[in-house]
C-alpha cells in the first residue's frame, strides 16, 4: 500500500487508499474544515499567531507569516466569519439598501459604494428594497441581526420610524441620494430642488410654456424635491407658464411608458410641449411610447430626465438630463459610514450635498 505521506497526525490529513485503483484520496473536500488549532500544530506556532496572521499581519515575520499560510492552504482552512463575529460584536460588512436594483443609477452609485467598501478590507450586502416599505424593514432587520458594521440606505420613504430604531440601537446609518438635517446620522445627496429648477428653465429657455413634470411616488423626497425646483422656476419665469403633474406609481422604465399613455389622452390643444421625468429610467420609457405612436421628440414633445445614467446619451433620441455624480455618491457615502465605523462616538455627523450639472442633448433642443 502505497504510503499515503502523513503529517504529524494523521487527523490533519485523512486519506483513503481505494485498493482497486491503488489511489489515496485526500478527504479535503468532505472532512471538517480545519480549526485554527490544527493549523497552529501544522505550522509549529502559537493560535495567538495565527489569529495575527488573520487580523494583523504586520504582527507576524514573514517567514512564520509564510510557514503559517503554507498551513492553512495545505488543510483547506477558511476562516470563520462567524465566529470572529461573534467575538467583536460585527461583521466585517456593510449593508447598501437601494430602492431599485434594476436602475443603472443605482448600479453605479454601488460601484462607488464597493470600491470604497474594498478598500477598507470590507464586504458590501446588497438589498434591493424595490420601492416596498415592508421589504425595505425586512431588509434592514436582517442587516441589524447579522451584526453589519453599518447601513446605506436610499429609504422607500424619508419619514422612516424602523431605520430612526435601528439607529437609536446602534447602527450606523448613512442616508444615500437623499437629503437630511438629522443630526444622528450622515448623509450624502445632490440638491434635487436645484436639479429641478435648472430642467425647468432649460425647457422654459427654449420656449416651452406648458412643462409636464413626471414622476412618483410623492413619499420619495428626491421627487418632490425636483418637482418642487421646476415649479419654483416656472413660476418666477413669469411668462404664464404652467407645471401639469403626472404623478407615477414607481420610477421605472415600464411607469415612463404608462406617463405616455396618460399624456396622449390629453387633447392636444391643451397638451404640454414639454415633459420634466423625475429620472432617466421614466424618460426613456416615455420616449419609447412617445415613438411608438408616431410623436416626434423634441418637435412634438420635448424630454429631460435626470441622473444621466449612461444610457441617456445611447438612447435613440440622445437625453437631456440633469447630472448626479453616481459613483461619487456611493464613494463619499462609503467613506463617511466608514469613519463613523472607526471614530464610533466621537464622528460628527455631515451632510454632503453635491451640486446637479444639466446636460444639455437632442432630446429638448429642437434641431
Ligand atoms: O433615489 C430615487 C431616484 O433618484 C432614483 O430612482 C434615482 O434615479 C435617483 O434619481
Amino acid at each position: 500500500m502505497p504510503r499515503c505521506s502523513t503529517l504529524r497526525s494523521d487527523r490533519l490529513r485523512r486519506r483513503l487508499f481505494d485498493p482497486e485503483t491503488r489511489i489515496c484520496f485526500t478527504l479535503r473536500g468532505a472532512m471538517a474544515i480545519a480549526s485554527i488549532k490544527e493549523v497552529a500544530q501544522l505550522a509549529s506556532v502559537s493560535v495567538g499567531t495565527v489569529s495575527n496572521v488573520l487580523n494583523r499581519p504586520e504582527a507576524v515575520s514573514p517567514a512564520t507569516r509564510e510557514r503559517v499560510l503554507s498551513a492553512m492552504s495545505e488543510l483547506g482552512f477558511v476562516r470563520n466569519e462567524s465566529a470572529r463575529a461573534l467575538r467583536s460584536g460585527r461583521t466585517r460588512t456593510m449593508g447598501l439598501v437601494v430602492l431599485d436594483v434594476t436602475n443603472p443609477f443605482f448600479t453605479d452609485v454601488a460601484k462607488g459604494v464597493e470600491g470604497a467598501a474594498d478598500a477598507s478590507g470590507m464586504i458590501v450586502t446588497l438589498c434591493n428594497s424595490d420601492q416596498d416599505g415592508p421589504r425595505e424593514r425586512r431588509y434592514l432587520d436582517h442587516l441589524e441581526e447579522q451584526r453589519v458594521q453599518g447601513i446605506l440606505i436610499t429609504p422607500v420613504e424619508a419619514r422612516n420610524p424602523h431605520l430612526e430604531q435601528i439607529i437609536d440601537r446602534g447602527t450606523p446609518v448613512v442616508l444615500l441620494d437623499c437629503r437630511t438635517t438629522k443630526r444622528n446620522r450622515c448623509s450624502v445627496a445632490v440638491d434635487d430642488v436645484l436639479g429641478g429648477r435648472l430642467a425647468a428653465e432649460h425647457l422654459l429657455e427654449q420656449g416651452h410654456r406648458r412643462i409636464a413634470f413626471a414622476g412618483g411616488p410623492m413619499t420619495i423626497s428626491q421627487v418632490t424635491d425636483r418637482r418642487r425646483g421646476a415649479a419654483a422656476a416656472v413660476t418666477e419665469a413669469g411668462v404664464g407658464a404652467s407645471l401639469t403633474l403626472i404623478e407615477t406609481p414607481s420610477l421605472s422604465f415600464a411607469s415612463g411608458r404608462h406617463a405616455g399613455e396618460q399624456l396622449l389622452e390629453t387633447d392636444p390643444s391643451r397638451r404640454p410641449t414639454a415633459v420634466f421625468c423625475a429620472n432617466d429610467l421614466l424618460a426613456l420609457g416615455l420616449l419609447q411610447e412617445l415613438s411608438a405612436r408616431g410623436l416626434r421628440v423634441p418637435d412634438d414633445i420635448a424630454l429631460v430626465g435626470y441622473d444621466d445614467i449612461d444610457y441617456a446619451a445611447a438612447a435613440a433620441v440622445p437625453l437631456s438630463s440633469v447630472r448626479q455624480p453616481r459613483e461619487e455618491l456611493g464613494k463619499v457615502a462609503a467613506q463617511l459610514l466608514l469613519e463613523e465605523i472607526d471614530e464610533r462616538d466621537s464622528h460628527r455627523h455631515r451632510h454632503v450635498v453635491f451640486e446637479p450639472e444639466f446636460v444639455v442633448r437632442e432630446s429638448s433642443v429642437r434641431a
